[in-house]
C-alpha cells in the first residue's frame, strides 16, 4: 500500500470512529429524552429561512406543487420534510435514484433490503424526488427552464417545511474547455451565453437580469475533500459558461444546423478560455440565480465528459461515463458526512470527520 493511500486508510478509520461516536451520542440523547418524557423542554417553533419569497405564497391554501405531485393539504410538510439539510439535484431520474442509494450508505442510514426508495414525485411524471434522511434528491431535466420549475417548487417545499438553512447542490456533467475528461469542475461563477454573470428572466415582456451568485466557501470546502493521489481524478474551481442549447449555443459542429466554420468555433473556445471559462453546461445560471434569490447556500459541481478543444461528440464508453458521473457524488457524500458528523463532535472529542473514502456509487 502506498504512503498516500495508507494515510487515506487512517483518515477512514478516524472518520468511522467519529460516525460511531456521533451515533452513540444520538442514542444517549434519545435515551435522555425518553427518560425525561413529557417533562422535556417545549419545542421551539421554527420559521422558514428562505428570503425574498413571493408574498402570495402565504395566501395559497392549499399550495399545490404540481410538478412534484405534492400539496400542503395532503402532506404535512414540516413533519415529512422538516429535517432536510441538503437538497441535491442532477439531470436524470436514474442518476438521482443511484445517488439517493449511495448517499444512504454514506451517511450511515439503512433500509430493509426488500424495500425500494420511493420516488415521491412519480405520479407527476416530470421529475424524480427521493428523501434519504436529511437529504432530498431531485432530478431537474435539461436546461434553465426545466431546472427553474423544479427549483421554484423545491424552494416552496423547504419553505413550507421550515427547513433550517438547507444547502442546495447541483451535480452534473459538462464539456471541459482545455480540461481533461474525468476532471471534476466546481463553478466559481456562472456566466450566460454573453459571458454575463446573470440569468435573464423575461417577466411580462421585460427582461430582468438576476445575479448568479454561488457560495465560494462551499466550493472551497468541496474541493478540499478531494485527494488527487488516492481518488485518481483532479478537482478544479473555475468559471462556467451556461448555454441555452447543447449544439449552436456551445459552438458545436455536430448539430442539425451550423452557420459558422470550424476556425470560428476554435476562436470562440479560445476566447472564452482566456476569459477564465473552464467548462460549459446548461443549468448553472438558473440554479445560481434562483438559489441566491432565496438566500440559499449553493454549489455546482460537474464532471467533464469531453474536452471541447478536442472535439464535439461524446464518445467515451458507457462504463467510463458511469465512473466519471460518480465523482461529483463522491465529493458531495464526503461533504455531507463532514457536516453531519462533525457537528456531533464536541471540544473534548478529537475527531477527524473530514476524511475521504473510496466508496463509489453503484448502479
Ligand atoms: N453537458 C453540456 O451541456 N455540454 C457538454 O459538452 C457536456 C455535457
Amino acid at each position: 500500500m502506498s504512503g498516500a493511500c495508507g494515510s487515506q486508510l487512517a483518515k477512514d478509520v478516524n472518520e468511522l470512529k467519529a460516525m460511531v461516536k456521533a451515533q452513540n451520542k444520538r442514542i444517549d440523547k434519545l435515551i435522555k429524552h425518553i427518560n425525561e418524557g413529557c417533562e422535556a423542554k417545549e419545542e421551539v417553533q421554527l420559521e422558514s429561512t428562505m428570503t425574498g419569497l413571493n408574498p402570495y405564497i402565504e395566501c395559497l391554501n392549499p399550495d399545490i406543487l404540481y410538478h412534484l405531485n405534492l400539496s400542503t393539504d395532503t402532506t404535512d410538510f414540516p413533519k415529512v420534510f422538516g429535517d432536510v439539510r441538503f437538497v441535491c439535484l442532477g439531470g436524470t431520474p436514474s442518476r438521482m435514484h443511484k445517488f439517493a442509494n449511495f448517499i444512504m450508505k454514506e451517511i450511515g442510514l439503512k433500509m430493509n433490503s426488500s424495500v425500494q426508495l420511493k420516488d415521491l414525485a412519480e405520479d407527476a411524471h416530470r421529475y424524480a424526488l427521493y428523501k434519504v434522511g436529511p437529504v432530498l434528491c431531485a432530478s431537474h431535466g435539461i436546461g434553465g427552464p426545466s431546472i427553474s420549475i423544479v427549483l421554484h417548487e423545491l424552494i416552496k417545499l423547504v419553505h413550507h417545511a421550515k427547513c433550517q438553512n438547507p444547502i442546495f447542490i447541483r451535480m452534473g456533467t459538462c464539456g471541459g474547455i482545455g480540461v481533461e475528461p474525468g476532471t471534476v469542475v466546481i463553478t466559481s461563477e456562472a456566466l450566460d451565453g454573453q459571458l454575463r454573470p446573470v440569468y435573464e428572466v423575461v417577466v411580462q415582456t421585460t427582461p430582468e437580469l438576476r445575479p448568479t451568485k454561488l457560495d465560494a466557501d462551499l466550493a472551497k470546502d468541496l474541493k478540499s475533500l478531494s485527494d488527487p493521489c488516492c481518488d485518481g481524478f483532479d478537482v478544479i474551481i473555475g468559471k462556467t459558461l451556461c448555454a441555452n442549447d447543447f449544439y449552436e449555443g456551445q459552438s458545436r459542429l455536430d448539430g442539425a444546423f451550423c452557420d459558422y466554420t470550424s476556425a470560428k468555433k476554435m476562436e470562440f473556445l479560445s476566447r472564452i478560455s482566456h476569459a477564465g471559462v473552464v467548462n460549459m453546461e446548461m443549468e448553472s445560471s438558473a440554479f445560481a440565480a434562483i438559489t441566491s434569490q432565496a438566500g440559499i447556500k449553493a454549489a455546482v459541481i460537474c464532471v467533464a465528459i469531453i474536452n471541447r478543444l478536442e472535439g464535439d461528440q461524446i464518445s467515451a464508453p458507457e462504463e467510463r461515463l458511469t465512473e466519471w458521473n460518480s465523482r461529483p457524488q463522491i465529493l458531495v457524500g464526503r461533504y455531507m458526512r463532514k457536516v453531519l458528523y462533525s457537528e456531533d463532535c464536541t471540544d473534548e472529542d478529537t475527531c477527524d470527520c473530514a476524511g475521504g473514502d473510496q466508496t463509489q456509487p453503484t448502479e
